[in-house]
Order: structure tokens, then C-alpha cells, then sequence
């Protein structure tokens, strides 16, 4: 219905992506990957489309990460497979990850503790198949994971190893902690003590007699600026970098050009005695995610330095300038605005469709799947 038209045309508030970014984003990438020798499996939390989905597997469907069993159902129903769900074990959902378990060629469940190794026990899966299971290590990103420091966290990886329903399929460490840096020299001291941890805690488990197969890292940040160490691990799942955003400009992870993703918005309101002008997208359309944290408030207006992002209700959002008074002839009623989100995967989860375009002119739209 949108193909061949301009952007100008969308009702607002939009989320757009630029096909050519994205593509660009994600060859760099596989070829980042490829010449450290090391399995890209990308995480699909950001987009949560199958379109993203292809584009980031260069077509294979194959090797993903997900952080839903939505998604895993979504992916799975499209023919892809090899497929982490790399989340604690929610003992609510063992059944379906059973499912998946059995129709899947190899579906990976996430552990970090000995209680959901136990649900994982008591649902034994068909045609003797066994559970793939990854243990999940917090190599001091402090959310998920068993400490790997904890003699316990050893102990762990050698159950799952000997137990007949269960395979140790790998240890997985998410580097959230690269999120507080600032720079890419910070960044590499976060990748190279992450990698560190996992490597030594593999080789410490290879040491027992127990077989590691994968060791996996990775954050957004953290591959974009690979350390070489990195190229001694197996596996990487980084996900934000197919679309990148404004925090991600912020750590040092992309330049403004790698950012793919915008929220187009209009002028809906003139306020010269309160300096202000308002545009339809509020917190539904752009999330809150940035807390104001940028010098431009909740969002970078592309194109317009001078102007801040002060607030937003439900469906409303608050324009100011930064300093000085408002020209209102250069923002009409009607006219259009362009916002680059702090947090890209908050803002895409806003929005039930996207816009997909190249060159300004629009190619199609994708629409992601939602819920849990
Ligand atoms: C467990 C897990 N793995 C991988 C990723 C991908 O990291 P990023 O979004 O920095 O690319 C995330 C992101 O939050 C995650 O939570």
C-alpha cells in the first residue's frame, strides 16, 4: 500500500528504518565475525521481525537468539531454527520449550540455577532427545547468571553435563555492564575482562573433564569494538547494532550515520507563550527510555540542534528550543519532525508496524511480533 511513496505521506507518529543502513549495520557485522573466526548469533529482541531476521543470518535462518518465547515461536513457524531462548528458564513455560525442543533440530534453553535444571529433568523430551542447555554466567554485568566465581557455578555446568536428559550445549555471559561505558577504550576493558572470565571458566570445566562446546559473549558495544581475545571464543549475540540509536552514539558504539531507525512526528500545537510547540508522539510513540538524559531531552530532532525533546504525556510531546525564543515559522502546523531514538529496542517495541524505506521513498513495511 506505502511502496513507491515518500515518507512526507505516513500518519504520524512513524517508525521508520532505512533498509540500507540496516543492511550495512549487519554485513559489517558477519564480515567483523567472520575474520575473528567466530559464529555470529544474533539477537532478534531489537526488530522482532522475520524481514531484520533474514537480513542479520545473510539468509540462512539460522543461529538466533531470542528473548521470548513469542519470538521463538514466530521464528520457529517461519522455518528458522537453531534457536537460544537466552533467558532464565520461566518454570511456567518449560511445556512449550519443550514443544519447541521437539520440533526444533536444536532449540537452546538457558539456565543459572539447580532448581530449573530440575524442571528440565521432570520433562523428559520425546525420541530421546536431550535438553540443549547453556548456563548462564554473570561475569559481573550483575542482571542474569550464576557468579563465575562461584564454585557453585562449576558445579552447575558438571550436572548438567552428567545428567542423561540434559547437554551442556554452553556458557553464555551478556556484557550489559558495557552499557555504563563511555568511549571505545572503556568499552575494551569491559569485552576483555568478559571474555577473560568465560574462557578461564571453560577451560576450568574442560580441567574437570567436562566438555564446553560453545562459549558465548556479547553485548551491542562490545562487538562493535571486538578485543582479539574475542576471537577466541565460539560464539557472539549482540542485537541493538542492526539498528543502533542514539545511547548506542553515546557509548561510542556507532556513528550518527549507522543509526537506521526514526520516529517521524508533526506539529500539532503552538504555544508562544509557554515557548513551545507539540507533536503527536509521546511516551507511546518514543518510550521514556532516556529518562532526558540527552542534551536534546528525550530524543536527538534530527536536524535541528537548537531544539530539546522537554517532555512527553501519553500521545503528546513538548518542544522547546534549548536557548533563546521559538521561530514558529519554521515549524508550521502540520509540518514534520524527525526523532532519532536514545533506545532503539524500546522504541520499536512501541510500534505495531514499520516503515521500511531507501532513499527516502518507501519499500514496504514489516511488522514484528509482540508479547511474551
Ligand atoms: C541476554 C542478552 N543477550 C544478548 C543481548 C544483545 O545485546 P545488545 O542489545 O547490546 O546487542 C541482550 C540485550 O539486552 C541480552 O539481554
Amino acid at each position: 500500500m506505502w511502496a513507491g511513496q515518500t515518507l512526507t505521506k505516513l500518519p504520524t507518529p512513524a517508525f521508520t528504518v532505512d533498509v540500507k543502513v540496516v543492511q550495512r549495520n549487519a554485513q559489517r557485522m558477519i564480515d567483523r565475525f567472520q575474520a575473528l573466526g567466530v559464529q555470529l548469533r544474533p539477537h532478534m529482541k531489537t526488530h522482532k521481525t522475520l524481514e531484520c531476521g533474514e537480513i542479520m543470518t545473510a539468509g540462512t535462518r539460522r543461529c538466533i537468539v531470542v528473548s521470548t518465547l513469542a519470538e521463538a515461536r514466530f521464528y520457529a513457524d517461519s522455518g528458522f531454527d537453531d534457536i537460544l531462548y537466552a533467558y532464565p528458564l520461566p518454570f511456567d513455560k518449560v511445556e512449550e520449550c519443550a514443544a519447541l525442543a521437539e520440533r526444533l533440530e536444536a532449540f537452546h534453553v538457558l539456565v543459572d540455577s539447580q532448581e530449573a535444571l530440575q524442571q528440565l529433568r521432570q520433562r523428559k523430551l520425546a525420541n530421546s532427545k536431550r535438553w540443549l542447555v547453556w548456563l548462564k554466567v554473570d561475569c559481573e554485568n550483575g542482571r542474569a547468571g550464576v557468579k563465575h566465581t562461584d564454585p557453585g557455578a562449576l558445579e552447575l555446568a558438571k550436572e548438567i553435563a552428567r545428567q542423561e536428559e540434559t547437554e551442556l550445549a554452553g556458557v553464555y555471559a551478556h556484557c550489559g555492564n558495557t552499557y555504563s561505558c563511555s568511549g571505545q577504550q572503556a568499552i575494551e576493558v569491559v569485552a576483555q575482562s568478559t571474555t577473560t572470565s568465560i574462557l578461564q571458566f571453560a577451560s576450568q570445566l574442560e580441567k574437570a573433564g567436562v566438555k564446553c562446546p560453545r562459549t558465548s559473549i556479547g553485548s551491542t558495544p562490545s562487538c562493535s569494538h571486538p578485543v582479539p581475545d574475542m576471537g577466541k571464543l565460539t560464539e557472539v549475540h549482540p542485537g541493538n547494532y542492526i539498528f543502533y540509536d542514539a545511547q548506542q552514539m553515546m557509548i561510542g558504539s556507532c556513528k550518527m550515520e549507522d543509526i537506521a531507525v526514526r520516529v517521524l512526528t508533526r506539529v500539532i500545537g503552538h504555544y508562544p507563550h509557554r515557548n513551545e510547540l507539540l507533536v503527536d508522539c509521546g511516551w507511546t510513540g518514543i518510550s521514556l527510555h532516556s529518562l532526558g538524559k540527552l542534551p536534546s531531552g528525550y530524543a536527538i530532532i534530527e536536524g535541528h540542534p537548537d531544539l530539546k525533546l522537554v517532555g512527553m504525556t501519553q500521545e503528546h510531546g513538548r518542544i522547546q528550543p534549548i536557548s533563546g525564543e521559538l521561530d514558529f515559522s519554521k515549524f508550521p502546523l502540520g509540518s514534520l519532525l524527525s526523532l532519532i531514538p536514545y533506545h532503539s529496542c524500546a522504541t520499536a517495541a512501541m510500534h505495531p508496524v514499520y516503515y521500511i524505506h531507501s532513499d527516502g521513498k518507501i519499500v514496504g513495511t514489516w511488522t514484528p511480533t509482540r508479547g511474551w
